[in-house]
């Protein structure tokens, strides 16, 4: 298949470009487009056959349910019943924005949308470009990251290509997406909120609109526990896998950074192409392996924003083993170090 690549000019999407995509969509194709969070793979989310392809595209188990994105907060009533007040709550102050807001569904949700479950994921982004081409299409788009499954999420269009040149109808590039992690997933199927993934909106702040909220057991802690099955499906796959092996070391960062300096050394000498993942604040102080910045020490966001990139740059450069600092688990930490503990599959050396 010819994939058709679009390009934007300062954030906009010219017109002629906007129809070609809800075009496609409209019939029943596929359209890779910018998100605040991560690039999405959109396809007509009331079109069962649509959402098939998705799962083709991206080789992903057609168990794991999509997130359906639209772009006016009526059309969440549409798709959801028995909506709760304090999915209003959210909406008002987190919508246009990366909050996945989890409801029961209406019938016209094919279960192929849903992976078979009676609940639908709705999201309404921030991403200008994302919210024209949701309301050309018909006002329903369904759309996991578009990525191909078990790689690291792209943040940019370059990381779509990659994965989905010759497999999907276009891909809309718009930059680098600004934040860089998915959406914070809220449950409100049932009669307790419960945050199933950390993201950008922390639970902090979800508690200052709607009071206490927990994290789903399953997603918390150093190791994912077996025995505890996550409420959203795609939590339990090993996702965001560089192809190297990943090694987290906690500590005191002085003593990480001579920790991660002796293993690299170690590995160097055998010949082993080793991959370091440090931050503006520490890349200075590695001495071995390819020595990547994901950010800054002191702006959480940065770090956020840059995670992906890293992991798909030390997959380019086939590194073996990566050696990674690790980061605070306060607001936004809490996403960043769960991305990155699914990434080394929960190898966390501790250092003291
Ligand atoms: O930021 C985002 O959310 C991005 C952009 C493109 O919007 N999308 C995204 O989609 O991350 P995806 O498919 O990569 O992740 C969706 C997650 C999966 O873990 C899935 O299992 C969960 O949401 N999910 C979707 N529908 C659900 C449902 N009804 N119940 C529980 N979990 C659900
Ligand atoms: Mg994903």
């Amino acid at each position: 298949m010819n994939t058709i690549i679009i390009q934007t000019e300062n954030g906009n999407l010219k017109k002629q470009d906007l129809y070609a995509a809800a075009n496609i969509i409209k019939n029943g194709g596929l359209v890779a487009f910018p998100t605040e969070t991560v690039y999405g793979l959109g396809a007509d989310a009331l079109n069962p056959k649509a959402a098939e392809k998705i799962y083709e595209a991206k080789g992903r188990p057609s168990d794991n349910p999509l997130i359906v994105h639209i772009a006016e907060l009526k059309h969440m009533e549409q798709i959801a019943r028995d909506i709760p007040d304090i999915a209003y709550k959210l909406a008002e102050v987190f919508w246009p924005g990366p909050l996945t807001i989890i409801l029961n569904k209406n019938d016209i949700v094919p279960f192929g949308t849903t992976g078979g479950l009676t609940t639908v994921a709705i999201r309404l982004p921030a991403s200008k470009i994302a919210r024209s081409i949701i309301s050309c299409s018909g006002g329903f788009i369904a759309a996991p990251s578009a990525n191909v499954s078990g790689k690291p999420s792209p943040t940019m269009a370059e990381h779509v290509i990659a994965d989905m040149n010759g497999k999907i109808d276009m891909i809309i590039d718009g930059g680098k997406s600004t934040l860089g992690l998915e959406s914070t997933i809220v449950d409100l199927s049932s009669n307790e909120p419960i945050i199933l993934r950390p993201g950008c909106i922390t639970k902090a702040m979800l508690e200052n609109v709607i009071g206490n909220i927990e994290y789903d057991r399953a997603i918390i802690g150093k190791s994912m526990d077996e025995d505890i099955k996550p409420k959203a499906p795609g939590m339990k796959y090993r996702h965001y896998a560089p192809e190297g092996c990943l090694t987290i070391f906690e500590g005191n960062l002085d003593d990480v950074i001579k920790t991660i300096n002796k293993e690299a050394e170690l590995c160097a000498r055998s010949g082993k192409r080793v991959g370091i993942i440090a931050t503006e604040e520490t890349k200075g102080l590695y001495k071995h392996g390819n020595i990547i910045s994901i950010g800054r020490r002191d702006d959480e966001d940065s770090i956020a924003a840059g995670l992906y990139a890293v992991l798909r740059q030390f997959d380019e450069i086939h590194a073996e083993f990566i050696f990674s600092e690790s980061f605070g688990t306060g607001n936004l930490g809490q996403a960043i170090m769960n991305r990155l503990l699914k990434a080394a599959g929960y190898r966390v050396v501790k250092v003291d």
